[in-house]
């Protein structure tokens, strides 16, 4: 049985026909079974002898079945990848990357918070108050003029810049000290070219509260640029004007533009809170948290498009915008 049983089993080709010979043998009706069953009649002294050759034969079938399993498998397997040569490196799989721009306000936020800021926010769509007045800009401002700024038909306007969030978070506010930053868009009609979009992106920053100092405002604002630009960059701060601040700087940092000797480059706005806008605030709050004569602050305001374009040496701003993936593949 067991000679003629292997023999079938060499020439059994799929997975029905095996599953048939395993029944047709070890099976409940089996011939194997069937002998088995036949060891009643088997004379007492050579029941043991019977016994052990009809479990030689069970083993070697199972172990038979267990072969062919294992190699029809295999077989299986090799015409799957027959006529692929397996050898082949794959195909790349394009990565993504995050945009420059995410990159870059990522990490101005991340410093920033590490020293204690908390993010804020406003509307893009603002008023004329939270925009100009209460930021202390006379009526006849330039900045102020239709041909400056996308004025809405309710009179409303495309925030310029996002030092509105500065006076709405002075209004709103419950305690001192307020330390926030503001990242977000500013509109300005500007003619479109290499460094001029009519949308771009600024980081605000505001700190006010009992003793803050000018000395506080240089030494923010260095460690921070230090952070962005590396440890040995040299950050100046000229005097300039803004309406809201007094006194005003404009701050340039001194970098090495590839391939030409380092020089300043102007880099953010940044000031000392004027007395004048605590006193817009605490017109619109109705009580005097910022009285002007108790609190102190510093305030500054950056483009981070330009940040961007400085850290990567991006020579047009529209790059920014247009994704061009042969622009976004470098980063
Ligand atoms: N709002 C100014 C600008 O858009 C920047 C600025 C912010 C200056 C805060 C001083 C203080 O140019």
């Amino acid at each position: 049985l067991q000679i003629e049983a292997l023999a079938a089993l060499a020439d059994i080709q799929d997975e029905s026909a095996l599953e048939n010979f395993r029944v047709g043998y070890l099976g409940k009706k089996g011939s194997l079974t069937a002998l088995s069953a036949g060891m009643r009649e088997v004379p007492a002294d050579q029941k043991g002898a019977v016994g052990q050759k009809l479990n030689e034969v069970r083993t070697a079938l199972t172990a038979g079945i267990e072969e062919k399993v294992a190699a029809m498998a295999a077989a299986k397997d090799a015409a799957s990848v027959a006529g692929i040569d397996v050898t082949l490196p794959g195909l790349p799989t394009p990565n993504g990357a995050l945009h420059p721009l995410t990159r870059i306000r990522d990490r101005a936020i991340q410093t920033l918070r590490r020293m204690g800021f908390a993010l804020a926010d406003g509307p893009e769509i603002e008023t004329e108050w939270h925009c100009f007045d209460a930021l202390n800009t006379p009526a006849d401002h330039p900045a102020r003029n239709e041909k400056d700024t996308f004025y809405l038909p309710d009179g409303r306007l495309m925030r310029t810049h996002t030092s509105s969030v500065q006076i709405r978070t002075m209004e709103s506010i419950k305690a001192l000290p307020v330390r926030i930053i503001a990242p977000g868009a500013a509109y300005r009609r500007d003619e479109i070219d290499a460094t001029h979009l009519s949308v771009f992106n600024q980081l605000e920053g505001l700190y006010v509260g009992r003793d803050v100092s000018l000395a506080d405002l240089k030494g923010t604002l260095e460690y921070f640029f230090q952070e962005i630009f590396g440890p040995q960059t040299q950050v100046r701060f000229r005097p300039h004007f803004f309406p809201f601040t007094e006194p005003s700087f404009e701050i340039d940092v001194k970098l090495e533009v590839k391939g030409q000797a380092p020089k300043w480059i102007e880099i953010a706005g940044c000031g000392m809170v004027d007395p004048a806008v605590f006193e817009a605030v605490s017109k619109s709050r109705g009580d005097n948290l910022f009285d002007p004569d108790l609190v102190t602050g510093f305030a500054f305001g950056m483009g981070l498009d330009r940040l961007a374009m400085i850290l990567h040496g991006i020579t047009d701003i529209r790059h920014l915008i247009e994704n061009d993936v042969r622009f976004l593949g470098q980063f």
